[in-house]
């Protein structure tokens, strides 16, 4: 009977067949050995005293004028284009990207709310739940939290000296914690992100000390490596081209 199926069909019939359980199947294993870990922002919108679409939202003049730019880098027929810029202004303006800022993105970029929202929900960096006055971002990837100092060391300083858990905002609503992943910054590990800022080559005490300023609002350290380093050259200096170029003359005398 099966030999009269085309290979199509059988093909279907295959698929369609119920699998044998895991057990029965030792060459399949998962990739990880370890629990998923799953992202604690929920993908779906759930309205809340501060976030819902009876709230109004319009963007400032200002705003409006820089809108107005954005969109013109694109050709008229597609300005949803400018969606992740408008965006990020939106959240920028209202302090997180609320369903009323995507609303609004939605009608000035003439495309369906739905739309929208798959890019709001998709991309991390939108906000869709209100934050802290200082987002602290702990990377706590591979290279961050190798070495003698790793990230572990600083999301566990971020953690007691603000008294929250991932996720969580202070009470004072001056920060909101989060661990996040690669932010680029590897060669200058361990690192975080404070809002736009990358605080990096981090310790516990020049953590806390970075907080503690922020608390403070004074001697809020720049951006960048808290280590003296520059910016990401090699941490015990120079080790090559560390004499006088040979050579220039000889060589070209060979020649
Ligand atoms: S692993 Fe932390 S910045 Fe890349």
């Amino acid at each position: 009977m099966a030999s009269k199926l085309s290979p199509l069909l059988l093909r279907v019939a295959a698929r369609s067949a119920p699998r044998a359980p895991r057990a029965a199947r030792p060459h399949m294993r998962a990739f990880t050995a370890g629990p998923a870990r799953r992202s604690d922002t929920l993908s779906v919108h759930r309205d809340t005293p501060d976030n819902n679409e009876s709230i109004p939202f319009k963007f400032t003049p200002q705003n409006e004028k820089i809108i107005a730019e954005i969109i013109k880098r694109y050709p008229p027929q597609y300005k949803k284009a400018a969606v992740m810029p408008v965006l990020d202004l939106g959240q920028r303006q209202h302090g997180f990207t609320s369903i009323s800022v995507m609303n609004e993105v939605a009608r000035i970029l003439e495309m369906p709310p739905s739309r929208v929202y798959e890019v709001a929900s998709f991309y991390t960096m939108y906000n869709r739940t209100p934050v802290g006055k200082f987002h602290v971002q702990a990377c706590t990837t591979t290279p961050c939290q190798l070495g003698g100092c790793g990230s572990d060391a600083i999301v566990k300083t971020i953690k007691e000296e603000l008294g929250i858990k991932q996720g969580e905002t202070t009470p004072d609503g001056l920060f909101t914690f989060i661990e996040v992943e690669c932010l680029g910054a590897c060669v200058n590990a361990p690192m975080v992100q404070i809002n736009d800022d990358y605080y990096e080559d981090l310790t516990p005490e020049t953590t806390k000390q970075l907080l503690s300023a922020l608390k403070a609002n004074a001697n809020v350290p720049a951006p960048g490596p808290l280590s003296g380093r520059q910016t990401c050259e090699h941490s015990e200096g120079l080790t090559n081209l560390t004499s006088e170029p040979w050579g220039v003359e000889t060589t070209r005398s060979d020649l």
